[in-house]
């Protein structure tokens, strides 16, 4: 018997009025059915934002450090669950246990990040211009905040936007991936186990089309925050936006890889490998180009992929699976077609480059880790988002060439350079275009406390998790306090 999920409004575990289902199975497996989840729709959204606002006054005005107590409890549940937890995003998503493990404790810190936010929420005093009058100011918070969150982090993500929109006073409907509905409510049971009062927190699982438009147009919706592909986000910017709601968008990468010729190149190798193939290549930040200088530029493709031809797909699920399934038949597909446009472009492919079908993977998403040599920058294969285990090695013959060809993309989200010269290294964390660059390290694994987003089309300036994250879902109120008991005007006097 599949189980039937519910959705979360007001505090009660509902159906959707629509009355439909839809459902959800593993991209390692697709003859295992995770469940069936609730085909949610406007009226649904509408339930769940009215019960949100009505939630907001209480929640606001309960103080921070209370509404933190709640934080900590949500991190220590997380901690508790987090083996059952992890299983759940392998079986549910596809990534290695030891990836998604990694998923569940990005949720910790930044639930136990954000719980000491509780304590802090900091404002600013600053001197006044005139005598006898202080001035300060204060966060606080935003009112409904509708959080649409990703497959590919599929815990992660809806607790580094839950956490901060709470701590911070807002209350919140949830709408995750309709690929990954379970690791939603299983978070949203823990939020509800922790103790958050009734109507604080929502979620609402289903088709993106319908509840998207009711989340953009509907006035009790102050903010936005999105996580996802760029065409949807550019979207909400222009729906969301021109209803005068705050949006934060985080959307997509092509992030790079510079090699130097002095780089350590067993560094780098595992560096690419785990920027590249980790997640199979499903993350915002992984790595999909490697700017390699000429002097090492073929010994290191021969190094990549002789090494990629030795990682073993499989299901996350087994400890000897390198990398994982990909999400669903449509992404399967369009990285096949990549891997079509790579070869039409006239881009040499090393290793790779087709569905993996052999065994039991004809039953999951699999496409081989796949490296494309003497790719050009002009390439498609080298300027779109591909989001699986494809990456374009290119040749370039100095660092300003480098940098030159690491820029010249629509995103810039992750970054990083390989070299054992530290002018190299500054000079790159000056001239690259990414909201993140790494020295020495893989373009993957940002901590939770530091701001996490991109620059050009890779968002719209916000960040997500830090200090940044508490930015997000504030709104800061200037105070002033005259004291001098006359009529003093600023800039005037
Ligand atoms: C994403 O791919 O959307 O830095 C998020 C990383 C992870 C987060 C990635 N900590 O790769």
């Amino acid at each position: 018997m599949v189980h039937e999920y519910k959705i979360y409004v007001g505090g009660k575990w509902v159906k959707s009025a629509s009355g439909e289902t839809f459902e959800d199975r593993n991209p390692a497996d697709t003859r295992d059915i995770i469940g069936l989840f609730q085909k949610g729709n406007a009226e649904d959204v509408k339930s769940a934002v009215d019960a949100a606002q009505d939630a907001f006054e209480e929640w606001s005005s309960t103080p921070a450090p209370k509404r933190a107590e709640i934080l900590f409890r949500a991190a220590r549940l997380l901690r508790e669950r987090k083996e059952a937890l992890a299983q759940l995003i392998s079986r549910e998503m596809g990534k290695v246990l030891k990836e998604a493990r990694g998923d569940v404790q990005e949720a910790i810190d930044i639930y136990e990040y954000c719980a000491g936010e509780g304590r802090r929420l900091w404002g600013r005093t600053t001197p006044s211009e005139l005598r006898d009058k202080f001035c300060m100011t204060v966060r606080k918070p935003i009112g409904v905040c509708a959080l649409i969150t990703p497959w590919n982090f599929p815990i992660a993500i809806p607790a580094w936007k839950t956490a901060p929109a709470l701590v911070s006073g807002n209350t919140i409907v949830m709408k995750p991936a309709s690929d990954t509905p379970l690791c939603a409510i299983r978070l949203v049971e823990i939020l509800e186990k922790a103790g958050f009062p009734p109507g604080v927190v929502n979620l609402i699982t289903g088709p993106g089309e319908e509840i998207g438009k009711e989340i953009v147009t509907n006035p009790k919706i102050r903010a936005v925050s999105f996580t996802g592909h760029k065409d949807t986000g550019a979207w909400i910017q222009k729906e969301a936006g021109s209803r005068l709601k705050r949006v934060s968008l985080e959307l997509g990468g092509k992030n790079p890889i510079i090699i130097m010729d002095d780089a350590d190149l067993k560094l780098a190798l595992d560096g690419v490998l785990w920027g590249a193939f980790g997640t199979s290549g499903q993350r915002c930040t992984a790595a999909s180009r490697v700017i390699a200088h000429k002097k090492i530029y073929e010994k290191f493709v021969a190094m990549l992929s002789s090494a990629a031809r030795k990682l073993r797909l499989g299901p996350g699920l087994n400890p000897a699976t390198d990398v994982g399934p990909l999400i669903n038949a449509a992404q399967l597909k369009k990285v096949a077609d990549y891997g079509e446009i790579g070869k039409e472009e006239g881009a040499k492919l090393c290793c790779g480059g087709r569905v993996a079908t052999e065994g039991k993977l004809k039953h999951g998403f699999f496409y081989l880790p796949t490296v494309f040599k003497d790719v050009t920058p002009d390439m498609r294969i080298a300027r779109e988002e591909i989001f699986g285990p494809m990456v374009s090695v290119m040749k370039i013959n100095d660092l300003e060439e480098a940098i030159h060809v690491a820029n010249s993309v629509d995103y810039g989200l992750s970054s990083a350079i390989y070299t054992s010269d530290m002018a190299n290294a500054f000079k790159a964390i000056e001239k690259i275009e990414a909201g993140i660059t790494y020295v020495n390290a893989s373009t993957i694994g940002a901590e939770t406390h530091l701001p996490f987003g991109g620059v050009k089309q890779t968002g719209n300036g916000t960040r997500e998790a830090g200090w940044t994250a508490i930015e997000e879902f504030t709104e800061e109120k200037a105070i002033y306090i005259d004291y001098s008991g006359r009529l003093q005007k600023a800039t005037i006097d």
